[in-house]
């Protein structure tokens, strides 16, 4: 299947680039930056000094869309990463920059928009990154680099209880609703036909249209699915793994020093637990 394909090339793309692939942080310069180092040329010794001697050296001369300011484009209506508390955009990736933001010296800067709008955002130097639990893809980076992950996510199926559908070769000929744009909308494009996907302009309105009959399911990143799930009623998730991806930052292509800057600090969040301790907050596993 397309997908898979896809999925694998991206996650061999995302090998070869940052040598993560949702692996560890690699301070110790292992094997994985050897085999990198034609491509990303010293990238593992860079990250690795940026580790040691503090993000914040690099953080004076850093160019952003406003001086002093993390402008960060995102698309709040993806819970557990970005959604609305009231008034206010809260989530794993929001602490995350938050937490980049601090070490870089920088002011963060939310921007709310459409998912489909935050890599045009960032290619024509509107926002400094895209971060929206988006997906590492083969076809993303045609357009802008991405950070080493920071998290993994899987692409599930929601079905109606009493659903006939128990697997992924089930939804052949089915309605399938998905976001608009976003990873999940695009393979099942792919391996379903057009025709077949009715794209949303909100995760949670496919999951409406599914509670309502218009579609028969909806294929979107686990931990969403997972709140959009536990807030409907005569739903569940099927037990099996569509696609499984790397999220990352976007940056523009144009900005190398911002995505070592942020890989740097990155890495930094990893090393001493805040990245783990941000999620394990807003995803609890029993
Ligand atoms: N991981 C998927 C993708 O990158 C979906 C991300 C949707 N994010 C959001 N904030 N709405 O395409």
């Amino acid at each position: 299947m397309k997908k898979l394909i896809a999925a694998l090339l991206a996650c061999t793309l995302t090998a070869v680039l940052l040598a993560g692939c949702g692996s560890a942080p690699d301070a110790d310069g292992s094997s994985a930056d050897q085999e990198v180092n034609t491509e990303a040329e010293t990238k593992g010794d860079d990250a690795d000094t940026q580790a040691d001697s503090g993000a914040q050296g690099s953080s004076g001369d850093l160019k952003t869309v406003k001086q002093g300011v993390l402008t960060m484009a995102t698309n709040a209506y993806f819970p557990p990463y970005e959604y609305y508390e009231g008034s206010e955009i809260v989530g794993i990736d929001v602490e995350i920059a938050q937490a980049v933001a601090e070490k870089l010296g920088l002011e963060l800067k939310i921007e709310d928009m459409e998912f489909g709008s935050i890599i045009i955002a960032v290619t024509q130097g509107r926002a400094d990154m895209g971060l929206a639990g988006m997906t590492v893809s083969e076809e993303r980076l045609e357009s802008v680099n991405f950070t080493d992950s920071y998290a993994t996510g899987v692409q599930v199926v929601i079905v109606t209880e009493d659903s006939e559908i128990a697997g992924i070769d089930d939804l052949e000929g089915k309605k399938i609703g998905t976001q608009l744009g976003t990873t999940g909308d695009q393979y099942s494009k792919e391996d379903f036909g057009e025709e077949n996907v009715e794209s949303y302009n909100k995760g949670a309105d496919a999951v409406m249209a599914l509670t309502q009959g218009k579609v028969d399911a909806v294929i979107i990143d686990n931990q969403p699915a997972i709140e959009f799930v536990k807030n409907a009623d005569g739903l569940k998730i099927l037990d099996t793994e569509y696609t499984v991806e790397d999220y990352a930052a976007a940056i523009s292509k144009e900005n190398d020093a911002l995505t070592e800057a942020i890989n740097g600090a990155l890495a930094e969040l990893k090393a001493d637990g805040t990245v783990q301790s941000i999620i394990d907050r807003y995803i609890v596993t029993e």
